[in-house]
């Protein structure tokens, strides 16, 4: 998946499995890129941090998320710096909790919001609301009216109802928000190439080439109590090549020129989104926050000069680049299975302690990942594998094609890498399974952040049967 279109879009279709072995990797070996910078092997075991993976096992259980906060510190602070003099708002849908979002304020960011329950953590985290933005295609009343009782500081607009709606609200109130348009450049972004006009057919934003990107804009200005600041534009996500970022800058910033001929204004800020893609397996090249903003800001810089406007402040979303490769999961292995493949080959199928309900991605997307054997090393040969959970369904795949020793056995530990972002937050209760809990690591110490669910939990919202309750209204008068 990672090499493929926005994972939220098309790319659904199914994947013959691959059985074709390749060139069996060094299972010693940690790839840099893919695994946090806090984690190592000590003595053939896995530490995040310099805390061991049985010790973290021992204290919290399995699954388990582990988040490595100093690598997580040091990507916000790589994104700050890159986008000195605008804004970095961390893409909260990725993985929220008030934990992160209170780390990533203290390092400087402010947090995309998109629903009441996103807005309600970061507010409990203390963040400044004037440094929350406010997305969503279909945001309720309730979740406007919430945001300007808040002070949230962006609000970015994405339908004419919406326009009406907090314009409406906002004059009431009497706040006068600063909002944002978004704007569908008509760009589709994959990872090596982008194609034009292809996905105006999607929900999200003001199309540009219909029209009514221009017409949102018009509505906005006719709007006395809505400040209007800037454009936004989301490509997509899990991109690697800045191509389809550039050609989006240069879009909004032909707005921003039309904007200024037809209504007089300069638009102070534009906001290009998130969607910068992360390392989840060998072979995937990421862009470090330096070179995507020095490729964006050459651009914008470029494109107002020719059209003779002033260089708008330059903000981004990065939700994945941020959280991603920051934590791993911990699983217990339960059973190993050796299935024969058609030519003789076995691959082992392992089953581990959680599954699609705390990484759907897989299922999903068909994403990839790394996984290792943590609590030990093996000199065993590598064996073909899949990791599996332990839902009812086939489809129920953590990783598809991985290498891992042959001698993997129930009660080992294994390491998924780089599921920071979309795992936990994207995460079910499907066959009843409470979510997992989510443990930070500083300098060897572990911290819980988020609990890990109670079956009592799961339980709370299931009102029950009481069969007194729940006679016939008619037949119990017609009784008494
Ligand atoms: N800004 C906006 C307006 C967005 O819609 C998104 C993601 C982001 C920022 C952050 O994108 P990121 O930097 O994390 O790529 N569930 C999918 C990803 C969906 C992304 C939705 N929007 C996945 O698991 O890959």
């Amino acid at each position: 998946m990672s090499h493929s279109a926005h994972p939220a879009g098309p790319s659904h279709g199914h994947r013959l499995p691959s059985v074709e072995p390749v060139i069996a990797p060094d299972l010693t070996r940690l790839n840099r890129r893919v695994w946090s910078a806090g984690v190592e092997r000590r003595d053939g075991e896995l530490t995040i941090a310099g805390l061991a993976v049985t010790e973290l096992a021992a204290e919290h259980g399995t699954p388990a998320f582990v988040l490595d906060t100093d690598d997580l510190r040091r990507r916000a602070r790589d994104y700050v710096d890159a986008f000195e003099g605008g804004d970095v708002y961390y893409a909260g849908k990725a993985f929220l909790c008030t934990a992160v979002a209170a780390l990533l304020a203290e390092e400087g960011l402010g947090i995309d919001v998109c629903t009441a329950g996103e807005l309600a953590i970061a507010l409990r985290a203390g963040v400044d609301p004037e440094r929350l933005a406010l997305h969503g295609n279909n945001k309720s009343v309730a979740e406007l009216r919430l945001a300007l009782e808040a002070g949230v500081g962006r609000i970015v607009l994405d339908s004419q109802f919406e326009i009406d709606r907090l314009a409406e609200l906002a004059a009431v109130t009497g706040a006068r928000p600063q909002v944002l348009i978004r704007i569908t450049v008509g760009v589709e972004a994959h990872t090596h190439a982008f194609i034009a006009t292809a996905h105006e057919d999607q929900k999200f934003g003001f199309s540009l080439a219909s029209g009514s990107a221009a017409a949102a804009v018009a509505r906005v200005l006719a709007s006395p109590s809505l400040r209007l600041v800037g454009l936004h534009s989301h490509i997509g996500s899990q991109i690697f090549d800045t191509g389809g970022f550039e050609v989006a800058a240069h879009r909004v910033v032909g707005l921003l020129a039309r904007i200024r001929d037809e209504h007089g204004i300069e638009l102070p800020e534009i906001d290009l989104g998130g969607g910068q893609g992360i390392a989840y397996v060998d072979g995937d090249d990421p862009q470090p926050a330096t070179r995507v903003a020095a490729r964006l800001r050459e651009i914008v810089q470029r494109e107002c000069g020719l059209a003779g406007l002033a260089v708008p402040r330059l903000s981004v979303e990065p939700g994945r680049a941020i959280i991603g490769p920051s934590m791993l999961t911990l699983y217990e292995v339960g059973t190993v299975k050796p299935i024969e493949l058609d030519g003789g080959l076995v691959r082992n199928y392992v089953s581990v302690d959680g599954g699609m309900s705390d990484n759907i991605r897989t299922a999903l997307y068909d994403a990839d990942y790394t996984a290792v054997l943590a609590n030990r090393l093996s000199d065993a040969p590598a064996q073909l594998s899949r990791v599996v959970g332990k839902h009812c369904e086939s489809g129920d795949i953590v990783v598809r094609d991985c290498w891992l020793p042959a001698d993997v056995a129930p009660g080992d530990l294994l390491a998924i890498a780089a599921t920071g972002a979309y795992c936990y937050a994207m995460a079910s209760n499907y066959n009843r399974i409470p979510r997992p809990p989510v443990v930070a690591v500083t300098g060897g110490r572990s911290r819980l952040i988020v609990r890990r669910e109670t079956l009592e939990q799961l339980m709370a919202n299931d009102v029950g049967w009481d069969a007194a309750a729940q006679q016939v209204p008619g037949a119990a008068r017609v009784a008494g």
